[in-house]
C-alpha cells in the first residue's frame, strides 16, 4: 500500500528518498514521485510504474536539494495515471504533499477550495491537503498554524508529509502510521521504519493527532489542538532491515523455506509477558478473535485449537467486526492477529472493542506497530521481516504461538512445545519435496478452477491454501469443508476439475475418503496431501506422520509451495501479486 518518505538534512535528498521507497516496495504500489526544495524552488517529478522504471525514465534521483518528500501510490481515488501520483502541489507551487489513507470529506473540501479559487490537477482525495495548507498559510503566514488548521478539517484516516519552500518539513498522522527517523544532524519522516533504517535506528513513533514540524533550527511536536507535546526516541532493531533473498529467486520462496526455524522462534517468549497475556484470556468471560486475510485463517484455527483445550473463542473477520461489536463488553477480550499490525480493518475492530470496554490483546510481527501500541498486552511472532506480499511464514508462526497459548491456559494440551523438534524435522521433510511439488504444479498449471477439501482442523488450511493460490497464481481456487461438497459444489465437478485434498490418516480420514471417491467417480483429478499412500490420488504429496492436532503446521507448506510454483508457471511475480498490498491501511 502507499508509502511515504521525507528527508531534511545535509545529504542529497532525492538519492535517500529513492532508496527509502525501494525498501518499502514490498508494501505494493502502482506509481511513484518525489519533490525536493533547492534554493527556495520546489521541483517535482512523478509517474506510473515501479521505482526503478520511473527513476530510469524521469531521473528522479537527479533532483537537487537537501530537503524532499517521496511517495509510492496504491490507487484508491482516481485512476492509475501520472497526474494522480503523489506529490501533489498547492496552486502557487510552494507547498507539496504526500498522503497515505483516505480523506472522506474531500468532495466537500474540494468544492469549498474551488470556490476560493484553487485549481486541482488530480482526481485524488489527497490533493485537498496541499490546497488547505496553502489557504491557511496565506491567512496565518505560519506553518505550524496551517498544519493545525488543516488537520482539524480532515475527516478520515491520514498520514501526510509536506514540504514548504521555506525549507520546512512537516508531518501529521491520524489512524495511519508515521515515524520520525532521527539521524546525527538530519531527519526522516516515513510510514515504515524500513524507509530509513539503513541510516538510523533512532525513531520517534508519532501518536494519533500528532504534528511534527522540522525547520532549520529545531524539531517540534504539537497536537491538533495546538498544544506543544514531547515525544520519546525509541531504539529500533537493526535486524528488521536485514531482508535479502539469499540463494532464493524470490522472497516468497525464501520465506516458505524459513518456516522450520521461524515456528520455533514464535514459541520463544518472555515468561512474564506471556503470563500476563494468558491471564487476560483466563480472566475474560468472552474471548473474540479477529484478523484479515491469512491472519483471519489463523483465527479460525485458533477457534479449533482452543476448543480442544476446552476454551471457547469466537472468530470474527475484521472487515465484518463492526456489525458484531455489540456482543462485546467490559468482560470481553478481543485478540487481534496481524502480521503488520497496521491493517485498517483490524485497527477499526480494536477501536470498536475498546469503545465497548473490552480488553485488547494482539499477536503481531512488528512490535512497533500501531496495533501493538494500542493493545493491553501483545506477543510477537518473531518471524523476521516478511517481504512477500502473500503471508507465508507469519501464518505458521501465528498458529504455532496460538497453540502454545492454548496449551498454557487450557485443560487439555495440544503438545506443541514438547513437539518442537519433531515439527522442525517434519517441516524440513516437506520442504525437501520442493521439486516434486514443482512437478505437480506443472501438471495442473492449466486449470481454471482448483478446489481444496478437508475437514475439522484441515478446513481453515483449505481456505488458506486457496487464498495462496488465488493471490500468487491468479487461478480461481476455493477452500471447502469436505462434508459440504454434497450440499452444492459437487455440481461443479467434472473431468476438468482439480481437487486437492488434505487427507492425513487421522480422525477425519474415513469421511474424507468417501468424499474423494464421490469426486473421483465424476472424473476429477485428485491431488492428495497425506501421510498414507493411496491409489485414489492422481498425484500424491506425502507428508510425515505427527501428532494429530499439529497437522495444520505442516500441511500448509506444500500448498504454499504449490501456489508459488503455479505463479511461476503462469509468469506472475509471486512477491508482488497484481492489485494487492502487504499492508492494507484503507477500509
Ligand atoms: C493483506 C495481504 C494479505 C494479509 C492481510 C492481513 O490483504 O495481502 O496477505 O493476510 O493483508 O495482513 P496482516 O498484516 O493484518 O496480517
Amino acid at each position: 500500500m502507499c508509502s511515504i518518505i521525507g528527508y531534511k538534512g545535509n545529504e542529497h535528498a532525492s538519492t535517500l528518498l529513492i532508496e527509502g521507497l525501494k525498501k518499502m516496495e514490498y508494501r505494493g504500489y502502482d506509481s511513484v514521485g518525489i519533490a525536493t526544495i533547492k534554493s527556495g524552488k520546489l521541483l517535482i517529478r512523478k509517474g506510473v510504474g515501479k521505482v526503478a522504471e520511473v527513476n530510469k525514465s524521469l531521473r528522479l534521483d537527479e533532483l537537487p536539494g537537501k530537503l524532499g518528500i517521496g511517495h509510492t501510490r496504491w490507487a484508491t481515488h482516481g485512476g492509475i495515471v501520472d497526474s494522480n501520483a503523489h506529490p501533489h502541489l498547492a496552486c502557487n507551487s510552494t507547498i507539496a504533499v504526500v498522503h497515505n489513507g483516505i480523506i472522506e470529506n474531500y468532495h466537500e473540501l474540494k468544492d469549498e477550495l474551488y470556490r476560493s479559487g484553487h485549481k486541482f490537477n488530480s482526481e485524488t482525495d489527497s490533493e485537498v491537503i496541499a490546497h488547505l495548507l496553502e489557504e491557511y498559510f496565506e491567512i496565518t503566514g505560519d506553518i505550524r498554524l496551517s498544519m493545525i488548521f488543516t488537520c482539524k478539517r480532515l475527516v478520515g484516516s491520514f498520514a501526510f508529509v509536506a514540504v514548504f519552500n521555506s525549507s520546512t518539513l512537516c508531518g501529521a498522522r491520524y489512524d495511519e502510521p508515521l515515524i520520525v527517523g532521527v539521524g546525527h544532524d538530519d531527519y526522516f519522516l516515513s510510514s515504515d521504519i524500513l524507509g530509513f533504517l539503513n541510516h538510523t535506528d533512532r525513531a520517534i513513533f508519532l501518536d494519533n493527532r500528532d504534528i511534527v514540524v522540522i525547520n532549520d533550527s529545531d524539531i517540534s511536536f504539537f497536537n491538533f489542538d495546538g498544544d506543544r507535546i514531547s515525544r520519546k526516541i525509541t531504539q529500533v532493531a537493526w535486524e528488521l532491515g536485514d531482508a535479502d533473498k539469499g540463494k532464493y529467486s524470490h522472497y516468497t520462496l525464501k520465506e516458505i523455506h524459513e518456516q522450520h526455524q521461524t515456528i520455533v522462534k514464535s514459541m520463544d517468549q518472555d515468561k512474564k509477558n506471556l503470563e500476563k497475556f494468558c491471564k487476560i484470556i483466563t480472566d475474560a468471560k468472552n474471548v473474540f478473535i479477529t484478523g484479515s486475510g491469512t491472519s483471519y485463517h489463523s483465527a479460525l484455527i485458533a477457534k479449533q485449537i482452543f476448543s480442544k483445550s476446552k476454551i471457547h473463542v469466537e472468530p470474527i473477520m475484521s472487515s465484518e467486526f463492526q456489525y458484531s461489536a455489540d456482543l462485546l463488553d467490559e468482560n470481553s477480550v478481543l485478540l487481534a492477529i496481524s502480521q503488520s499490525g497496521e491493517t485498517a480493518d483490524v485497527m477499526h475492530s480494536v477501536k470498536s472493542a475498546k469503545e465497548m470496554g473490552a480488553k485488547v490483546l494482539s499477536i503481531v510481527n512488528i512490535p512497533t506497530s500501531s496495533l501493538a501500541r494500542l493493545s493491553d498486552s501483545y506477543l510477537e511472532v518473531n518471524c523476521g521481516p516478511e517481504i512477500g506480499v502473500a503471508a507465508t511464514k507469519s501464518f505458521t508462526s501465528q498458529i504455532a504461538l496460538l497453540y502454545h497459548v492454548a496449551d498454557l491456559i487450557g485443560k487439555k494440551s495440544n503438545g506443541i512445545f514438547a513437539s518442537k523438534d519433531v515439527l522442525t524435522k517434519a517441516i524440513k521433510q516437506v520442504l525437501e519435496l520442493d521439486s516434486h511439488i514443482e512437478s505437480v504444479a506443472n501438471q495442473i498449471k492449466g486449470s481454471k478452477d482448483i478446489y481444496i477439501l478437508g475437514r475439522s482442523l484441515h478446513f481453515p488450511i483449505c481456505l488458506e491454501g486457496a487464498l495462496k493460490i488465488k493471490e500468487l497464481s491468479y487461478i480461481h481456487a476455493e477452500g471447502m469443508a469436505a462434508g459440504e461438497l454434497k450440499h452444492g459444489p459437487l455440481a461443479l465437478i467434472d473431468n476438468n476439475s482439480i481437487v486437492i485434498v488434505i487427507h492425513p490418516n487421522d480422525s477425519t480420514y474415513g469421511d474424507t475418503l468417501s468424499n474423494i471417491h464421490t469426486i473421483k467417480s465424476r472424473g476429477a483429478k485428485i491431488v492428495g496431501i497425506s501421510n498414507k499412500k493411496d491409489e485414489v490420488y492422481d498425484y500424491q504429496i506425502t507428508i510425515p506422520t505427527i501428532n494429530e492436532s499439529l497437522y495444520p503446521l505442516i500441511e500448509i507448506v506444500p500448498l504454499q509451495l504449490l501456489a508459488y510454483y503455479l505463479s511461476i508457471c503462469n509468469n506472475a511475480n509471486p512477491d508482488y501479486p497484481r492489485n494487492l498490498a502487504k499492508s492494507v491501511t484503507v477500509k
